[in-house]
């Protein structure tokens, strides 16, 4: 028998999803990851546990439910069927834990579920924050059906919060590894004009304020999961040239990025939205790393 806090967790198998799942053991939790069959092969510890179906878990008080899983956006390119599988594997993750929460005797105090910055759709220089309408395009679709999924559950817990997470930056995971090759060699320069707003967010700093939310009893509804300053591409481009000592020189048009990357091209590296963390500041939360130069030594 453990006082620890139960948490679940799906995606717990994945680049944040594995992070958050041992910060949250060290920080006195005790976690379960709900992860398909054929993954089930990892091995728990004490307090870290992985199970394959919901009708696998013991009955017992669950204080927070983390909803993360969803196929990854660049493991092919975009067809349509594989459109359709990006969104569907989330929602029907999503609508299964939504079931599951109905059937508890107790409601959870949180259910945190995933979504994206892409729900703001392109933007050109605007600042967004909570409060900022969207516009239409694939990755906002894909967002709003997740996000809509999830609403479900504001009646099966006491709080509700949707993190729409920015570009994720750490060392094993997420764009950050696959950016490092080109830009040691000095290739990695501007994508198409290099003017788009990337938002992104130290893979620390996810972990710490999805901490908070499940903590913070005032904290409900839709949080931007960005550092306070996000750079256009071609200043990301830069800074992460200045830490490796390299000059950020070899433009990546935009047709090449199209022709090499299809759609996820267009809809991820070429455009983006400049997003702000306006709840998480409001809040209360401190980043450890609020600004790129801090993050990207802190990781290089
Ligand atoms: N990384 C970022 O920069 C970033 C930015 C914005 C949003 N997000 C979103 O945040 C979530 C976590 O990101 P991540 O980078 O940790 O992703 P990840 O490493 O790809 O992990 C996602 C997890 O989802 C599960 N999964 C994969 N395909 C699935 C499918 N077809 N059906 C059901 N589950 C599936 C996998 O768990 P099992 O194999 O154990 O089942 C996997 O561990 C993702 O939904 C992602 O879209 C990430």
């Amino acid at each position: 028998m453990t006082n620890r806090k139960n948490i679940l967790i799906t995606g717990g198998t994945g680049f944040i999803g594995g992070h958050l799942s041992r910060y949250l053991v060290d920080q006195g939790y005790a976690v379960t990851v709900l992860t398909r069959a054929e993954a089930i092969h990892q091995t728990g510890t004490e307090h870290l546990a992985f199970v394959a179906a919901l009708a696998d878990l013991q009955p017992r008080h669950w204080y927070g439910v983390i909803n993360l899983a969803g196929e990854p956006l660049n493991k092919t390119r975009w067809s349509q069927a594989q459109k359709a599988q990006i969104i569907n594997s989330r929602v029907a993750v999503t609508q299964d834990l939504t079931a599951w929460l109905r059937g508890l005797s107790t409601p959870p105090e949180v259910s945190i579920s995933g979504s994206a910055v892409g729900w703001y759709g392109h933007w050109d220089d605007e600042c967004l924050d909570e409060d900022s309408p969207s516009r239409a395009g694939f990755s906002n679709a894909l967002c709003a059906a997740w996000e809509t999924a999830a609403m479900a559950q504001a009646d099966l817990a006491r709080r509700l919060c949707i993190v729409r997470l920015g570009i994720v930056l750490g060392n094993d995971g997420g764009s950050l590894p696959a950016m490092l090759l080109p830009a040691k060699l000095g290739l990695g320069g501007s994508m198409g004009n290099g003017r788009q707003w990337w938002s992104w967010i130290h893979l620390e700093d996810v972990v710490r304020s999805i901490k908070m939310l499940l903590e913070n009893p005032q904290a409900t509804g839709v949080f931007n999961l960005t550092a306070p300053h996000p750079v256009t591409q071609i200043e990301f481009a830069r800074t992460l040239g200045r830490q490796l000592h390299r000059p950020a020189l070899l433009p990546l048009p935009g047709f090449m990025a199209k022709l090499m990357l299809g759609e996820f091209a267009e809809e991820v590296l070429l455009k983006g939205q400049r997003v702000r963390p306006k709840k998480l500041l409001d809040n209360g939360f401190t980043f450890n790393h609020p600004d790129l130069p801090t993050a990207l030594r802190h990781l290089l």
